[in-house]
Parts: C-alpha cells; sequence; structure tokens
C-alpha cells in the first residue's frame, strides 16, 4: 500500500514539474508575423497602425505634423489662386512627411544598399517632403510686409555684409533668378556672416551651421499661375512683399545669441 502512494506522488509530481515546464515553453515560443496577422484581423486593427510586423519600430511615433495654416490677405501682387495652389502644394509636403514618417517605423533595416533600398528611398524623400514642409512655412512667414520697413538689426547685418540694402536686393534677386528651388539668406552661426544660397531643390544645395533669415521660392509652381515663366516680375513682386519684421523676429530669436 505504502508503494502504490509512493508511485501516485512521484506521478503526480513528474506532472506538475512537466505542466510547469510546457508553460514555459508556450511562453518563449515567438508567435508568427501570419499568426499575429490573424489577431490583428480578428480585431479589426490595420496593419499599419501598429509595430507587429515592424520589429524595430519605436515605441513612439513621430508622424503627427499639422500643416499650418496661412492668412495671405496683406499679400499683394499675388492672386488668391495663386497663393492657395501653393498652400496646397505645401499642405502635401506636409502629408507625405507624415506618410514617410510612418513608413519609417515599418521599414526593413536589414535590406540597406546605397544603389537602391526602401530605407534609402524614404530617407531621401524624408529631408524633401520635410524641407519641403519647412521652407515654405518659413516663406509664407516672410511674405506680406513692407518692403521699405527694414528692421535696425536687419539693417546692420545686411548692410555689414553686402555694403548697402541695395547691393543686398541686387545679389538675391541674381541668385533668385538662377536657382532652380530656393533662394535662402542664411545667417552662419560660426563667424555671424550673412549670404544668399542657391538651393536647387528642398534637399539639394542646403548649407549646414546656417539660419534661414529669408527665403524665396523660385519653383515656376510659386509664379506659374500669375506670371507664366515671367520670374523677373514675380521677384519684383517678393521683394515688394517682404516682412522685414519676420526677418528681425528671426534674428532675435535665432541669431542673435551667436
Ligand atoms: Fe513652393
Amino acid at each position: 500500500m505504502r508503494s502504490l502512494v509512493s508511485h501516485i506522488a512521484v506521478g503526480l509530481l513528474t506532472a506538475v514539474v512537466m505542466l510547469f515546464f510546457f508553460n514555459i515553453i508556450q511562453k518563449r515560443e515567438p508567435k508568427s508575423v501570419d499568426a499575429s496577422v490573424a489577431e490583428l484581423s480578428a480585431l479589426h486593427i490595420p496593419l499599419h497602425q501598429t509595430a507587429v510586423l515592424a520589429p524595430a519600430a519605436t515605441a513612439t511615433s513621430t508622424h503627427s505634423y499639422t500643416p499650418r495654416i496661412f492668412d495671405f490677405s496683406s499679400i499683394h501682387g499675388l492672386t488668391k489662386s495663386q497663393l492657395e495652389q501653393h498652400e496646397k502644394l505645401y499642405q502635401g509636403y506636409v502629408k507625405k512627411r507624415n506618410e514617410i514618417a510612418k513608413a519609417l517605423e515599418a521599414v526593413n533595416k536589414d535590406e540597406v544598399a546605397s544603389s537602391y533600398a526602401p530605407l534609402r528611398s524614404l530617407k531621401v524623400a524624408e529631408t524633401f517632403s520635410l524641407n519641403g514642409a519647412l521652407l515654405h512655412e518659413l516663406y509664407f512667414d516672410n511674405l506680406g510686409g513692407n518692403s521699405a520697413e527694414i528692421g535696425p538689426k536687419t539693417k546692420t547685418l545686411l548692410i555689414k555684409n553686402f555694403g548697402s540694402i541695395e547691393a543686398f536686393k541686387k545679389d538675391l534677386l541674381a541668385v533668385a533668378s538662377c536657382a532652380r528651388g530656393w533662394v535662402m539668406t542664411g545667417f552662419c552661426i560660426l563667424d555671424g556672416s550673412v549670404a544668399n544660397y542657391l538651393l536647387d531643390a528642398h534637399n539639394e544645395t542646403v548649407p549646414v551651421l546656417m539660419i534661414p533669415l529669408l527665403m524665396v521660392d523660385t519653383y515656376e509652381h510659386a509664379y506659374m499661375i500669375d506670371f507664366g515663366i515671367n520670374r523677373a516680375a514675380y521677384l519684383k513682386v517678393i521683394w515688394d512683399n517682404i516682412n522685414w519684421q519676420s526677418v528681425e523676429d528671426r534674428i532675435d530669436k535665432w541669431a542673435s545669441k551667436f
């Protein structure tokens, strides 16, 4: 009788131990992608809103950039249609920037090459759309002013670097006539110099360590509706619309500490 009880006790103990280890193994067994997809489908959660298929995804999402609303009422010489079309283009850059940020969370970082890789394509598009959004915000903000009212700090910087406001204007408009994308009047944080830089696209020939004081959009989309291909007429309007207070504010906010 004692032997029977002993055997039953050993059997029960063995079963408990086996159940314990089986439970551990089951918890460690990774779920397959298909299993995860099936679970998500059952929960009606769209795949692009999850990190299940993206092992390298970060916990914090960065695709939450919201397009700004601009008041173009003080801009003269450019029609409402021209400005509204331009604003739609800007909104498109914001939308794409958010899409790219989301796609970067799920991209395969083991598939890499400098000739072509999904990661490479997304990273190139990232700076194009992000700069496309930010440069347009700077541009819209520095329009709608009175070109005759140049702030004291702006005037000092421009005269120091160009000799006169007239010389700065000639340089700005000449560079703008050669650019394919943008002209940026940039303040260098290393030596405090100011110059007009030519950007051939949102993310090409962009100088570093530079604070944008004034942006001029030279893409044809900025003036095609109002002026056709007559860039000179557009640039005259831009000069007459520069919001110098915006430039002065950027010096105060970003450049005065250097
Ligand atoms: Fe533009």
